[in-house]
């Protein structure tokens, strides 16, 4: 078992990181949690394959423990869910001394975590990511949230857990396309903060394609360790936390505009290729990067070019994203590989370039 540790101003919590569930009972034990009353919070997909594994372990060393299932997907985060989960907390008495435990992806994590940041004004929680995204990026750190009128995580809170446990075989059960798109997460973190990251996922893509659990192992381990650096510095993103959101911004526009047909770390890797190829223009990497970007990601699949889309379009949403500040937009870029920074003089000129690179056309 590999163990990290997220050092934030008010908590500290570990990540644990297995290739099976065998050490869970002991990170309850450890964090203090056991002879309580639990509820498994977890979706439809994920409760056919792992809730009765993870009840059955819980259950000798619990007063109770209880599960509530909702439907799986994106549709689901919503206030009405959390409403439903309120619900079954009074009717089942749930109080301040019981434990939440988030099984599932990003979905059931960020709502899981919300409610129990607010149930009672807050209970403890724990997190056990099913997702590569969720494994590498949503559980850690401490977001939680809802969407609301169409607009993603539009209400939240900042809520750490007691622990993360990570079993990384529960991977193996996840659609190809699913782990994918949480690849192109991890790859976010070599270029932002880990440039010799970069070169271990090009040295071991066969690995990580294959799914071996060291390959694995490492890449949820480093990821982890680079999103609780910059999350130990800076919680509550006044400033290091933004660089997280490198490839973000065009790809929560490209998101959109696929009305969500394409998957969110699907979209962070055409974004990432925006990045590299702004910074490229920016004269502060060499151009070969952009090829670099773009055969790592083309290896697993993911799309390195849209179609059906104009510039016009993406530029529009992406300066009527949340985080536009009066009209400007701050753009993630890097200095170099593995150093990211804040460019907030972007000119309009700039970022059309970016957005015309991956766009693919017939000519
Ligand atoms: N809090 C944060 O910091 C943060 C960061 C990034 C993303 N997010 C949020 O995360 C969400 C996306 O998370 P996600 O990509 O994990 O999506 P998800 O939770 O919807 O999971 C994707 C699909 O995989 C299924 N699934 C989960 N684990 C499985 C397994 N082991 N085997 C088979 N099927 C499995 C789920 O039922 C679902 O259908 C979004 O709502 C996004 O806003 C939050
Ligand atoms: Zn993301």
């Amino acid at each position: 078992m590999r163990i990290l540790s997220v050092d934030t101003k008010d908590s500290t919590y570990p990540i644990y990181i297995e290739n099976s569930f065998d050490g869970l009972i002991d990170s309850f034990k450890k964090a203090g949690l056991t002879n309580k009353k639990a509820c498994i919070i977890t979706d439809s997909n994920v409760s056919k394959i792992y809730l009765e594994e993870v009840y059955e372990i819980l259950k000798p060393e619990f007063k109770e423990v209880l599960y509530f299932e909702f439907e799986a997907g994106e549709n689901s985060k919503n206030l009405d869910t959390i409403t439903k989960f309120y619900s079954f907390f009074v009717e089942n008495y749930l109080d301040r001394c019981s434990v939440l435990v988030a099984l599932g992806g990003g979905v059931v994590g960020d709502m899981c975590g919300f409610a129990a940041a607010t149930y009672m004004r807050g209970i403890d929680f724990v997190q056990i990511p099913t997702t590569l995204l969720s494994q590498v990026d949503s559980s850690v750190g401490g977001k939680t949230g809802i969407d609301f009128l169409g607009n993603k995580n539009m209400v939240g809170a900042f809520y750490q857990p007691k622990f993360v446990y990570i079993n990384s075989s529960t991977l193996r059960t996840l659609p190809y396309r699913e782990v994918a798109a949480g690849i192109a997460e991890a790859i976010k973190y070599g270029y932002i903060i880990d440039r010799e990251f970069l070169s271990f996922f090009e040295l071991n893509k066969e690995k990580i394609k294959n799914l071996d659990n060291d390959a694995l192992n490492e890449v949820i381990y480093r990821s982890c360790s680079a999103k609780a650096m910059v999350v130990g510095q800076d919680e509550k993103e006044l400033g290091l936390r933004a660089i997280l959101n490198f490839g973000h911004t065009f790809g929560h526009a490209i998101e959109s505009l696929s009305n969500f047909s394409m998957l969110h770390g699907e979209c962070v890797g055409i974004g990432l290729i925006c990045g590299v190829f702004f910074s490229v223009e920016k004269g502060f990497i060499s151009r070969g990067e952009i090829a670099r970007c773009e055969s790592l990601l083309y290896y697993f699949d993911l799309p390195i070019k849209i179609r059906n889309y104009s510039i016009k379009e993406i530029h529009k949403l992406m300066f009527s994203d949340k985080k536009t500040k009066n009209g400007v937009i701050n753009i993630v870029a890097l200095k170099e590989i593995g150093k990211a920074y804040i460019e907030n003089n972007a000119s309009e000129d700039e970022i059309d370039n970016a957005i015309k690179y991956i766009i693919e056309s017939d000519l």
